[in-house]
């Protein structure tokens, strides 16, 4: 009868249903070119230190190589046994080689083996999550570039407040990827650390020599204690923090862009590719795209938080319980890259109505302008705000418009009012008064436009 990899003090079987519950290959069956990776750099290491000879090398790599082509030609038979990646991988190499195979795991342990294979996976994952990001926050830009010239109100609260570009909305929201693209650069570091050669726990007693490991398998560091090696998730939580916080900033602009996209608002319609219809309502066009990127946020957050639980109480080092660290990372990568990639999509072919958002300004949202005339003439800003809200309720009380006040209503509110109170109702002229650092004006969000393009460029 066939032997577990551990089975050698088992006389037992084990329980059918624990058999299933403890198999992983189902999901971490996704990392078999990392794990094969990792296995041929560390036969190579063992040939260095004389465990294998030159000729094994060749017959144990050779091997390797025909295990990672039949995953990747999706001919890999699994057996009922195989217990994850690693042992399946192992278990088929023997079928091929033989009893050569039984000295590939000379020193190793699935403990560094497993943190090698996750942090070389996460890796190459990062490249595509990256060009996502990237992807979504140049249409951003290009956009802002192109529609600068439309004015829509910026809100608080969702209140008009003040008119604004509709670039600078856009770029609002790119300045938030920008910062998720740097700390996607910053927790790099964190992730490629090399734990191969850490052994169990207590480190590798063949000498394996881990600076070949780290460069043959393209890591940035290795990690100087074997034990924090074997145990450190950290790296992963790391990542689905950043996932959490990235698809945050994803859900508020999904938010936005379902407000502008109601009748009520009609600031942008979703172009017919991301958008679904009413099986029983056949007006609709819902921005199902978007409700999703707002509804996978909270799973990626969940992912994050599930996984910080399964890992706070854990003792030092390996424990089963870090097998769950698995379908959390996956189902986030997945997620995040999908969504990225949406995203980019909706913004990309989004319909804008320029005409809908200039009629949306009210002449209300000048009043923070008509405060700052009388500012100009020289009076403290909190008495012109008390001025300009009177002249608010006074056109309000006659169901005008702010801009409906005679020269008179305003010379009585203040003698300071001149005819040149005309031009503060004006929207144009109010964005392009925002002209310092970070404003509203054309120069200012031209000039988001080149830091960003510039950004794009390294
Ligand atoms: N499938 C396991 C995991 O993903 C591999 C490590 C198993 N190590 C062990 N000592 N049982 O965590």
């Amino acid at each position: 009868t066939k032997q577990k990899l551990w089975g050698g003090r088992f006389t037992g079987k084990t329980d059918p249903l624990m058999h299933a519950f403890n198999q992983s290959l189902k999901y971490d069956q996704r990392m078999h070119d990392a794990d094969i990776r990792g296995s041929i750099a560390y036969a190579k290491a063992l040939t260095k230190v004389g465990i294998l000879t030159a000729e094994e090398e060749v017959e144990m790599v050779k091997g390797l190589e025909i295990v990672g082509k039949e995953w990747a030609d999706g001919v890999f038979v699994p057996q009922e046994d195989d217990e994850d990646i690693h042992t399946a991988n192992e278990r088929r190499l023997g079928e091929l080689i033989g009893s050569l195979s039984g000295k590939l795991h000379t020193g190793r342990s699935r403990n560094d083996q497993v943190a090698t294979d996750m942090r070389l996976w996460l890796l190459d994952q990062l490249q595509d999550i990256e060009q996502g990001l990237r992807g979504l926050l140049s249409v951003l830009v290009e956009r802002a570039d192109k529609e600068v010239d439309y004015l829509l109100p910026g809100y608080t609260h969702l209140q008009r407040g003040q008119p604004i570009r509709w670039a600078h909305f856009l770029l609002s929201h790119a300045s938030s990827f920008k910062c998720d693209l740097e700390r996607l650069h910053q927790l790099k570091p964190r992730i490629s650390v090399l734990p191969l050669g850490s052994g169990p726990l207590a480190g590798n007693p063949f000498l394996v020599d881990r600076e070949f490991l780290r460069k043959e398998l393209g890591f940035d560091s290795i990690a100087e204690n074997s034990m924090w090696g074997v145990g450190d998730r950290d790296f992963i939580v790391e990542f689905m923090m950043w996932a959490s916080l990235t698809m945050t900033h994803i859900s508020r602009l999904a938010e936005d862009l379902i407000i502008y996209s109601t009748a009520e608002f009609g600031f942008v319609s979703l172009s017919d590719a991301y958008s679904t219809g009413s099986s029983i309502m056949p007006q609709k066009k819902n921005p199902d795209s978007l409700e999703l990127l707002r509804g996978k946020s909270g799973r990626i957050f969940g992912n994050m938080a599930g996984f910080v639980m399964t890992l706070k109480g854990l003792p030092s080092t390996y424990n089963k319980d870090l097998q769950e660290d698995k379908e959390p990372l996956f189902d986030s990568v997945d997620n995040i890259s999908a969504s990225l990639k949406i995203a980019e999509g909706v913004i990309a072919t989004l319909d804008v109505h320029s005409d809908k958002m200039r009629n949306a300004l009210t002449v209300d949202v000048l009043a923070t302008d008509l405060a700052e005339y009388l500012v100009r003439k020289g009076m403290p800003f909190r008495e012109t705000h008390h001025i300009s809200g009177r002249a608010v309720a006074l056109a309000e009380s006659r169901g005008s418009q702010l801009n409906d006040l005679t020269i008179e209503d305003f010379k009585k509110l203040n003698p300071l009012f001149e005819a040149d109170v005309a031009d503060v109702f004006n929207f144009d002229t109010s964005v392009e008064r925002r002209d310092a650092i970070g404003g509203t004006s054309r120069r200012m969000v031209q000039r988001q436009v080149s830091i960003l393009r510039d950004f794009l460029k390294n």
